[in-house]
């Protein structure tokens, strides 16, 4: 009787009483906890940027796919398990979201350093705006001590994260939706300054843009011959090309291939066929310390996004602490499966 008890006690510690709001977090929250993270954090992404250079922009992705899904709260993260489907087989992360191994080997470092202290979370917000130091962009304060999820859903990740094949009027509806303006979808969109994308999220642009067999209008001639010769009608769709033309540093030249219709997805393009948003790309393309102010304003209040749902520290940002107690309560046969499946 004594050893549940104990569990449900535990279970109850780790767990935060009261969830954060925007308005708790902080700079320095861990200052006196662990003063020593933000520096882990920036030297585990150079070493990624390091051995594999998109690492780092693949990283900075999962801060909007996080973020938009019931706040930045690292659901992302989580693995799915037998009665849970996770944010990361959802429409717009399968075989697209990539470099989880980055944010685990940074949560490693972490742990050896202040245990049980730094949020993934809070690792993926530190870690997306190294990601934009690194290859050349801005830097800039980020606000911490948010909390992580103890569940993800892959129908809200369904019904939330845009398609590649919106337009700006729908993108300004879906960022208005968190209190981001037109500025703000603008500014973030130029994240695609670093990145690929595969064929399968151009390929309707290319080939049946309109539903009538005719590619999108909106594309430059040669960059059309370019993304042609790229994916192939038959292409194996996972194949990648450059979200613009200076896919490794991060730099106004996603505006400038928008203004010349060199944009590579129909949600970048759309930016600027829309009047609602051109003119943010023509005043980017053109300043871009004007753009790297917007992108900062745009990415501090996309952190800001809470569920106000409680939440705990992970130790491992792939799985939920009250797992490894509900194991034990379990059979000893389902433990070793359940490990097993890890
Ligand atoms: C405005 C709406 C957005 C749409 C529709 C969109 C869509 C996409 C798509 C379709 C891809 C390529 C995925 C693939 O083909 O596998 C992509 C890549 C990427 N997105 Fe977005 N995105 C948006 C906004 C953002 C924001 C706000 C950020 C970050 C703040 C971001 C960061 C990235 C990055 C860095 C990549 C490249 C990732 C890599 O190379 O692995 N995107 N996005
Ligand atoms: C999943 O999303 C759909 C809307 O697309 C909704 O009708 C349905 O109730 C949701 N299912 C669950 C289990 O939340
Ligand atoms: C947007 O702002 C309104 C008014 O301040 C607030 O009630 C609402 O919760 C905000 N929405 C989000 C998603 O933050
Ligand atoms: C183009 O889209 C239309 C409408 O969705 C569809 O009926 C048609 O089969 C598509 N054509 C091709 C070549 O995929
Ligand atoms: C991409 O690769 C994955 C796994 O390697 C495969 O399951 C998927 O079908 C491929 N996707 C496309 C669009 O070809």
């Amino acid at each position: 009787m004594a050893f549940p008890l104990f569990l449900i006690f535990l279970l109850h510690t780790n767990l935060a009483s009261s969830s954060s709001s925007s308005s708790d977090l902080r700079p320095e929250f861990y200052a006196k906890t662990c003063p020593q993270a933000q520096h882990i954090v920036r030297d585990v992404m150079n070493k990624a940027l390091l051995r594999e250079a998109r690492s780092v922009a693949s990283v900075m992705r999962l801060q909007f796919h996080d973020c938009f899904v019931n706040g930045c709260d690292a659901s992302v993260l989580l693995d799915d398990t037998p009665t849970m489907l996770g944010e990361k087989l959802a429409l717009s992360n399968i075989n697209s979201l990539r470099s989880f191994e980055v944010v685990d080997e940074i949560k490693d470092a972490l742990e050896e350093a202040c245990p049980g202290v730094v949020s993934c979370a809070d690792i993926i917000i530190m870690a997306a705006r190294d990601a934009v130091v690194l290859t050349g962009g801005p830097d800039w304060e980020v606000r911490l001590g948010r909390l992580d999820s103890l569940s993800a859903s892959q129908n809200d990740s369904n019904n939330i994260m845009p398609s590649p094949r919106q337009n700006a009027l729908g993108l300004i509806d879906l960022f208005q939706s968190f209190n981001l303006t037109v500025k703000d979808l603008v500014a973030l969109s130029g994240a695609h300054s670093i990145g690929q994308g595969r064929c399968f999220s151009i390929m309707h642009r290319l080939y049946n843009q309109t539903g009538t067999g005719t590619p999108d209008p909106a594309i430059d001639p040669s960059y059309r011959e370019e993304l042609d010769r790229l994916c192939p009608l038959d292409v194996d769709q996972n194949v990648t090309g450059n979200l613009d033309s200076t896919p490794l540093a991060f730099d106004n030249q996603y505006f400038k291939d928008l203004v010349a219709a060199r944009g590579f997805l129909n949600s970048d393009q759309t930016l600027f066929t829309f009047r609602e948003t051109r003119e943010f790309v023509r005043l980017f393309s053109k300043h871009q310390h004007k753009f790297f102010q917007a992108f900062e304003e745009g990415m501090l209040k996309l952190g800001d996004l809470q569920s106000g749902r409680p939440g705990e520290v992970r130790k491992n940002c792939r799985v939920v602490n009250g797992r490894a107690a509900h194991m034990l309560l379990e059979s000893p046969q389902k433990m070793e499966n359940n490990v097993q499946s890890m």
